[in-house]
């Protein structure tokens, strides 16, 4: 019989002999909630006092070591023993600790193993400092030990890239003492009894001085101060890493006062909210059972959007059948995968030596027939109803029996492309985002009649393409494109009243967004914008005002953007520099509009900008487009470039207050009272105290 013994419920104590084996097993990623916490701590505690054990080892169970922190205490009252304190029991011990770990070894976890004498990596295993991607920074040693091991530049690398460190490179920066394989259990005992008979040497970290490196520490706070000023917690790993000079007490209490001072942010809510709704947006009904095969994927459509797509399924190990009518466009689409795969290889996505593996996988074709047997078709086509519905009639003959047709359309309707083949059960919208095998987003567009299998091997597949799977429901532009549509307006026209396109850009790049507006269209080419425009000039809204009047004469002139070396911005010399001609052309339209231009605050270009977003995200989620606003705020976060620590639109919606955006938009709608109405769902949560979140 084994000698186990459990602390709680979470934690036990195994003996074997000299040896006392602590095991945590808080599934499914071992977060050291507060039970684990008090459980370890008591553990070591217990076991100094009994004094009969020589060695300790840490261990955990399940598929990863601790993940961390339990992220979902935090922004709640912290429930004792804080973790700083339970690990400088752990590194105070008497009795020799160490820590053997598997999986994911990350933030709090990895923490755990640094305040230990000695770790041990299992095959496998990656650590990392990932608070920053919540807003935080390590607040349980972190940056007080991984200097003293590692050094000053590994230690700002961990934590401000938040990546994860593999076993062989932890291994050689000193952040383990030794790699081993096999199961976590007997690696702690063989670790333990080696330890024992000294085979495996053991010391106190914080015993260790940080290296000095002042000139890093300088560096990087001029680089963040130029390159992150708007965030909180970068700046704050600085100053806690330069702490690390300081003794074990005095360090960790610099740590602690930043990691607190972090956790009272706005923006590490945002991230907590973008953490969770990641996974959230997969954890409904409609994602979950039977879902088809996947083994086998056809794309109709070489240009940029097919071939992005075809590369991500290639990527993902699924082969891909690529159907396009004529041999230049088959072989221009073939060049395009061959060049998307040999960047990720350059990248580091992808081994070299898997590369030509993986285009191996690329069936080109002039056929459709030899879509005969595939188990996905993807139509990405140009964005015409009456090509997609030929394409579909096709499809519907020559596909096998249950092979799900799916369309990449970004704004027609599923259900009128469903209707013309007589399996419309089979049919579904999915949405992905230029460039494809890059963007993370995957709209999965929910027709009328599309089967409850069909929709969930639709989520299956965006897991496949580790991307972020989003509910949809039919409508012109689905969650993304119509919310676009209407909040892009503002940027326009804000230009036509009176601010410069610069402005607009720099004021919305100051509130986070990676590009301002006009410096996105520039980017994806202002011939785009302009096309729709005329497509949709003859069902225009005479009650609406026209927003592109300024876009459309840039037009005219042939700038369509980057593409050309001009549009609101001239690219000659690499960084964008404002178009002088566009100025001529905005005082044109300003004086043949007889409008006479205003100054505008940036605070005021964020508002309005922001606001007319929220409104249109507000009447998406009121009528059932997007199932949550949490769907909302990750179709932003991953499709549009949403500052990540702003949360998405809707989270962000709430930190203004429904009373203060109904406010906002009857005082705009005084100007433009088409533009800007008040959505139902907004007027309700003003009057009854209501949240976005709370509908989550
Ligand atoms: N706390 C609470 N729940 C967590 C968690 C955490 N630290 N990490 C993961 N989970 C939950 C997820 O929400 C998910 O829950 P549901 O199944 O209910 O959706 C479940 O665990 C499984 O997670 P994933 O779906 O992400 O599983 P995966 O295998 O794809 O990835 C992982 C595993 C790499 C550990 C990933 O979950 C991850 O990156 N977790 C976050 C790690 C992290 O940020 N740690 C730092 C925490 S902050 C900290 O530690 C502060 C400090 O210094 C004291």
């Amino acid at each position: 019989m084994a000698d186990i013994h459990q602390v709680n419920d979470l934690v036990s104590i195994e003996r074997q002999g000299d040896i006392a084996l602590v095991c945590i097993d808080n599934p499914p990623v071992n977060a050291t909630g507060q039970q684990v916490r008090e459980g370890l701590q008591q553990a070591i505690e217990r076991l100094n006092a009994e004094g009969t054990a020589g060695v300790i080892a840490i261990h955990a169970a399940g598929r990863t070591f601790v993940a961390g922190a339990d992220i979902r205490e935090f922004g709640k009252p912290p429930q004792p023993p804080a973790l700083p304190d339970v690990f400088n029991v752990i590194e105070d011990s008497e009795i020799p600790v160490i820590a053997v770990m598997h999986g994911t070894a990350l933030g709090g976890g990895f923490e755990l193993g640094l305040a230990t004498h000695a770790r041990v990596g299992i095959e496998g295993l990656r650590v990392g400092l990932p608070e920053i991607n919540l807003g935080l920074l390590p607040g349980a040693g972190g940056t007080q030990r991984v200097p003293r091991l590692a050094g000053i530049p590994m230690a700002l690398d961990m934590a401000l890239s938040g990546r994860m460190v593999g076993a062989k490179e932890a291994l050689e920066k000193g952040l383990i003492d030794r790699l081993e394989t096999g199961d976590p259990r007997e690696v702690a005992l063989k670790a333990a009894q080696d330890v024992l008979n000294g085979t495996l040497a053991t010391r106190r970290t914080c015993d260790l001085d940080t290296p000095k490196d002042d000139a890093a520490l300088d560096d990087t706070a001029a680089m963040l101060k130029k390159k992150q000023a708007h965030l909180f917690s970068p700046h704050k790993i600085v100053e806690a890493v330069r702490a690390s000079y300081l003794p074990r007490a005095e360090g960790l209490k610099v740590e602690r006062q930043a990691f607190i001072d972090s956790m009272d942010t706005p923006q590490r809510a945002g991230m907590i909210h973008a953490f969770f709704g990641e996974r959230a947006v997969s954890n409904i009904p409609e994602a979950k059972g039977d879902t088809r095969p996947l083994d086998r994927v056809g794309v109709i459509g070489g240009g940029t959007m097919g071939s992005g797509i075809a590369t991500s399924c290639l990527l993902a190990g699924i082969p891909v059948t690529l159907v396009e009518v004529a041999q230049d466009g088959l072989d221009r689409g073939v060049a395009t995968i061959t060049k998307n795969i040999d960047g990720a290889v350059s990248r580091g996505k992808l081994p070299a030596d898997k590369r030509d593996a993986v285009l191996g996988m690329l069936s080109p074709s002039l056929e459709m027939e030899a879509l005969a047997d595939v188990d996905l078709v993807i139509e990405a086509v140009f964005e015409q109803m009456d090509v997609k519905k030929e394409i579909f009639t096709k499809l519907d003959a020559i596909c096998r029996d249950g092979a799900i047709l799916a369309s990449n359309t970004s704004y027609l309707d599923v259900n009128e492309i469903a209707a013309c083949t007589a399996r419309p059960q089979d049919v579904l919208g999915l949405h992905f985002f230029s460039p494809a095998h890059v963007m993370r987003l995957l709209e999965i567009v929910q027709g009328e009649k599309t089967a409850a299998d069909v929709l969930a091997t639709g989520f299956a597949l965006a897991k496949k393409l580790k991307k972020v799977g989003v509910l949809a429901q039919v409508c012109d532009g689905f969650i993304g494109n119509r919310i676009l549509a209407h909040y892009g307006k503002t940027a326009s026209y804000l230009v036509l009243d009176g601010a410069s396109p610069q402005q607009v850009d720099d004021a919305l790049e100051g509130f986070g967004f990676a590009m301002g507006p006009h410096k996105v269209g520039d980017l994806a080419g202002l011939d785009i914008g302009w096309m729709t425009r005329k497509r949709k000039a003859a069902t225009r809204d005479p009650d609406e005002r026209y927003a592109g009047d300024v876009a459309d004469r840039i037009c005219e002139n042939g700038w369509f953007g980057r593409k050309t070396g001009k549009g609101y911005y001239l690219y000659d010399s690499g960084a964008p520099v404002p178009n002088p001609e566009v100025a001529k052309i905005i005082d044109d339209v300003r004086s043949d509009k007889g409008i006479s231009p205003r100054d505008f605050t940036d605070q005021e270009i964020v508002d309005r900008y922001m606001t007319a977003m929220i409104s249109e995200a507000a009447r998406v989620v009121g009528d059932g487009t997007a199932k949550r606003p949490v769907d909302v705020d990750m179709v932003f976060l991953f499709g549009y470039g949403f500052p990540r620590f702003r949360g998405g639109p809707l989270h962000y919606a709430d930190t203004i207050g429904a009373g203060e955006l109904v406010a906002r938009i009857e005082t705009y709608a005084k100007e433009d009272p088409h533009y800007w109405q008040v959505p139902p769902i907004l007027k309700k949560m003003a009057q009854d105290g209501g949240k976005f979140a709370d509908l989550n």
